[in-house]
């Protein structure tokens, strides 16, 4: 089943969201957002060549996709593994090893491995280029929602929490309510179109619209603008000098793990353009940071009545996550990284370094 989140469905995609598993991604509407943002960045000749590949029912649009991979998920259980990492003896916030320790799992098998694989494969040109687009839409989505980087309570879907007094868990926190939150308290202001044709030929009259004109607005031409390019850097093994984005260096890394031990090596999936694992190493410290709220880390929480779990909706927690414009930094990067991957695999011109397209009519 596929559904989008227009205008007048906001019924059933209620009555969805109740009937959704909480193991899910992203909620559709967090993956929706990143295909958004993503489709807005897109060169116009690659936008026209994704139109060839993806189904008609899209229009020509990645949102519609976005969530297709969590729809198909009973039916492709070998797909399941692939939405998330699990990080061995990764145990946010007490310490925090992101592959250091080996990965659980098949080899390969876990979002970044999937990440690669999947863009590999569009690049080769191996038969069965639709599917392989929509898992890549869906995966750079996940690889943005920092609890499916770390296998601590099943990605925090055990922790039971509140969010506005009702209960849910935390991963759901993550998936969905942060978000919806902001689509309640956006400034009205956003319901009128921004003065980029480019931006608003994006949007496909959803709910979530005027948080999509906020995250460009105030983020991607505000202020994260300065930090785009060090999203789209790899730290390339075969570039000297090595780029300074990120403080550890996958060569460090690999060095530090020689293939002597019985440690298992980062997982070999990135290369100089495309790195999901240096990508997702920052991310998945926000676990250590922020995500998990200390109280969490008392043995005696499990116990805990259900009038006992913690709020987070409170200043110290979802209003610093606000404040500090997290999930919209999360979200804005996940349609960057996915617009400069797509722009490499569908574009003619020749590879220095993943880009994205900035050309809004004017509008900076
Ligand atoms: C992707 O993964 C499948 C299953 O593990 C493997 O057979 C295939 O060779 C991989 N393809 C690419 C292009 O990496
Ligand atoms: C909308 O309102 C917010 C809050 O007042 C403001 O920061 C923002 O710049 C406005 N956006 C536009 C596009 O005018």
């Amino acid at each position: 089943m596929m559904w989008t989140l227009n205008k007048g469905h906001l019924v059933s995609l209620a009555a969805l969201c109740a009937a959704l598993p909480t193991t899910l991604a992203w909620g559709a509407a967090g993956h929706e957002i990143v295909a958004t943002i993503a489709q807005i960045h897109l060169d116009p000749s690659v936008a026209a060549a994704l139109c060839e590949v993806l189904p008609e029912s899209a229009k020509c649009h990645l949102a519609p996709v976005a969530a297709w991979a969590d729809n198909i998920r009973m039916r492709m259980r070998w797909s399941a593994p692939l939405h998330f990492a699990n990080p061995t003896e990764d145990h946010p916030s007490q310490h925090c090893e992101f592959g250091g320790k080996g990965w659980a799992g098949k080899p390969g098998m876990h979002i970044l491995g999937a990440v690669q694989n999947t863009s590999m494969w569009i690049r080769n040109g191996l038969e069965g280029e639709e599917e392989a687009l929509k898992f890549l839409v869906h995966f750079v989505g996940d690889l943005h929602q920092p609890l499916h980087l770390t296998g601590r309570d099943r990605g925090g879907n055990s922790d039971k929490v509140r969010f506005d007094r009702r209960l849910t868990n935390l991963h759901t926190v993550w998936d969905s309510k942060l978000i919806a939150k902001s689509l309640r308290t956006i400034s009205r202001n956003y319901t009128h179109p921004l003065p980029s044709q480019k931006i608003e030929s994006a949007l496909r009259g959803t709910i979530y619209d005027p948080y999509i004109r906020q995250i460009m607005h105030e983020g991607i031409l505000g202020r994260f603008k300065s930090e785009i390019p060090a999203w789209l850097a790899c730290p390339s093994e075969l570039s000297s000098p090595p780029h300074r984005a990120y403080p550890l260096q996958i060569q460090t890394l690999r060095e530090s793990f020689p293939s002597t031990t019985s440690l298992q090596p980062s997982p070999p999936t990135d290369d100089s353009l495309i790195c999901p694992f240096s990508w997702a190493e920052p991310l998945h410290a926000l676990n250590c940071d922020i995500i998990w709220p200390a109280e969490l880390d008392e043995p005696s929480y499990a116990g805990r009545q259900p009038h006992e779990y913690i709020e987070l909706d409170t200043p110290q927690y979802s209003g610093v996550i606000k404040e500090q414009f997290i999930i919209e930094r999360l979200l804005a990067m996940g349609g960057i990284r996915l617009a400069a991957i797509l722009n490499y695999l569908y574009g003619n011109e020749d590879g220095n370094g993943l880009r994205v397209n900035m050309d809004f009519d004017g509008f900076h």
